[in-house]
């Protein structure tokens, strides 16, 4: 059944509240999805992963479901839902939508019934215990919530506490219960049936937790994760929704794999195993921020590790390569300096440093435009993961607040979710109301109004990039080689199928560097293809080769009918 369409696929991630807004309620939805479809297939896109979009009272945008079989109203109703599914569908257009089934929304039917009684047939759904202490005051264990605080809450009604990983508005499932398991079951096929291509199934590393509950080690922040990362049964667990589901239809189940490393994925990923197709690691992006909040220098030795450690896993292991999504900020911004002179240079090597790996490229709505990270005010953040920290620094230690402020300027997951920047219109042509979320003044000069007429844009690039990409046999099978994985200006690697090479040479640095070591790779004579200068060196000569600020080069070598395409 399965054709592994994904290999050769280009996503491109919608976060459906920011993208586009048709009504004027300041609210991205369906039918202002539908508007862009001819945009996407313009872009070249082959596949759409789109955050929630299912009924939810937002407490996290979305990622706290009340009823998995509904959209909700804001979005719009389920014939635009068909109609947007049918208008991608008719554009060769696969789209795979988020499951978020480690936890529901406390406003899901499943939970009020689940806490009315301890003998409410819904009751084993969810995760309840009695609380320690005397009076049973004390949460159950040490486990902390991933945005900070306690991992528990405590329910009057019936005198016990239950489990959320995330806040308290979104209870963990209890995958131990088979009925819950046939729930997930039945909500795919439900869709499935629609028509829909896959899905990406949010924390999906943590649905298995250890028996008995038992404290976890270490400081108050994210603690009892070796109790739940990659839990007991998870295999157990994924191969009998994957049986009874996921292998049934052509399908994309790309797993959110928190907590886990390409190693550790490999055990849920490999194809052999039948349980996911690929994983979204935070591997890479743990490189400049440890415990999701707190940032680190950017060290590209380490960056070029890890992707190493994707790229030389085996051939039965299809990774997922990205650098931005609705809990990202803008690579832009993270990996360099996106507000400079040489942003488009920039952008266009970002592209390129991950378009040329072996895996499943994702790009989020506005990275093919350049969005950077937005300045706010502490009081204009309003995710909810910014003001829990915010709110958690106050009660524990008011003194770093400053800190706490300059931790969320670079890492808050608001950035992200700015709205989409089509034009320069007051409200970004994204909205004719007033926005939900504030929009990055920059809108002004960055938006796809001005980068679609400007040829020699970082969208452009992004489109000139996808192309070439598509059913391209070197990039999706090829070896890959890092030569040089000390360096910490430049990111060198090559990939190689048969007689043909591609050599990638990308410069991190805002400055010209000289990159002495290019004649040991013993590609000389090797032709430019890709490059984000007009005046590049074209050819590989047999010494060194010096790049201009965030240039990148790609060379081909073996293939006697290489020409510059970019
Ligand atoms: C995932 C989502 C994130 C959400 C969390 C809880 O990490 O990407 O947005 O807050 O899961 O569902
Ligand atoms: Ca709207």
């Amino acid at each position: 059944m399965k054709t592994r369409w994904y290999k050769d696929a280009v996503f491109y991630q919608i976060y459906p509240r920011s993208f586009c807004d048709s009504n004027g309620d300041g609210i991205g939805d369906i039918r202002g999805i539908i508007s862009k479809l001819d945009y996407l297939k313009e872009l070249g896109v082959n596949a759409v992963w789109l955050s929630p979009v299912y009924k939810s009272p937002n407490f996290d945008n979305g990622y706290d479901i009340s009823n998995y079989r509904e959209i909700n109203p804001e979005f719009g109703t389920m014939e635009d839902f068909k109609e947007m599914l049918d208008g991608m569908h008719e554009r060769g257009i696969k789209l795979v939508m988020d499951l978020v089934v480690n936890h529901s929304s406390d406003e899901h039917y499943w939970f009020q019934e689940s806490k009315k009684s301890k003998d409410n047939p819904y009751r084993d759904y969810y995760i309840w215990r009695k609380g320690r202490g005397k009076n049973g005051k004390k949460p159950p264990n040490n486990w902390t919530s991933r945005f900070t605080g306690n991992a528990w809450t405590y329910d009057e009604t019936t005198e016990e506490w239950y489990l959320h990983l995330f806040t308290k508005k979104q209870p963990d499932l209890n995958w131990d219960n088979p009925k819950v398991r046939q729930e997930v079951v039945d909500i795919c096929n439900f869709w499935f049936e629609m028509g829909v291509d896959g899905f990406r199934c949010d924390v999906i590393t943590y649905i298995s937790k250890a028996e008995g509950l038992p404290d976890g080690k270490g400081l108050p922040i994210l603690r009892g994760d070796e109790h739940f990362v990659l839990g007991p049964n998870i295999h157990k667990y994924l191969n009998e929704i994957n049986q009874k589901s996921w292998s049934k239809y052509d399908t994309l189940i790309v797993g959110e794999a928190i907590g886990t490393t390409h190693k550790e994925a490999q055990s849920i990923i490999a194809e052999d195993r039948n349980e996911l197709d690929s994983a979204i690691t935070f591997e890479l992006v743990q490189v400049d921020f440890k415990w999701d909040f707190l940032p680190l220098k950017f060290n590209l030795k380490k960056f070029k590790a890890v992707q190493a450690g994707w790229q030389n896993l085996p051939q039965n292991c299809f990774p997922t390569l990205y650098y931005e999504n609705h809990d990202q900020p803008r690579s832009i911004t993270r990996y360099g300096n996106g507000f400079g002179i040489y942003r488009k240079e920039l952008g266009k090597m970002l592209a390129v440093s991950y378009f040329m790996l072996r895996g499943t490229p994702y790009v989020y709505q506005g990275q093919e435009i350049g969005m950077t990270n937005i300045y706010l005010k502490e009081e204009e953040y309003i995710d909810v993961m910014a003001r829990q920290v915010f709110g958690t620094m106050r009660k524990v230690f008011p003194p770093l607040m400053p800190f706490a402020r300059w931790a969320m300027s670079k890492r808050a997951r608001d950035h992200a979710r700015t709205p989409m920047q089509w034009s320069a219109a007051p409200g970004a042509g994204f909205t004719d109301g007033t926005p939900w979320m504030k929009i990055n003044p920059n809108h002004g000069d960055i938006n796809v109004h001005a980068e679609m007429k400007n040829s020699n844009s970082i969208w452009h690039f992004y489109k000139k990039l996808i192309e070439f990409r598509k059913n391209n046999e070197i990039i999706r099978d090829g070896e890959y080689i890092d030569h040089a994985p000390n360096n910490k200006s430049i990111f060198c690697f090559e990939r190689k199928l048969g007689d043909v090479r591609y050599v990638v040479i990308c410069n991190f640095k805002e400055k010209t560097v000289a990159f002495n070591d290019v004649y040991k790779i013993g590609a000389k004579g090797a032709k430019l293809i890709i490059s984000n200068y007009d005046n590049a060196q074209n050819e590989i000569l047999g010494d060194g080769i010096t790049l201009k600020p965030y240039e990148v080069a790609v060379f081909e070598y073996g293939n006697s009918a290489s020409k510059r395409i970019i």
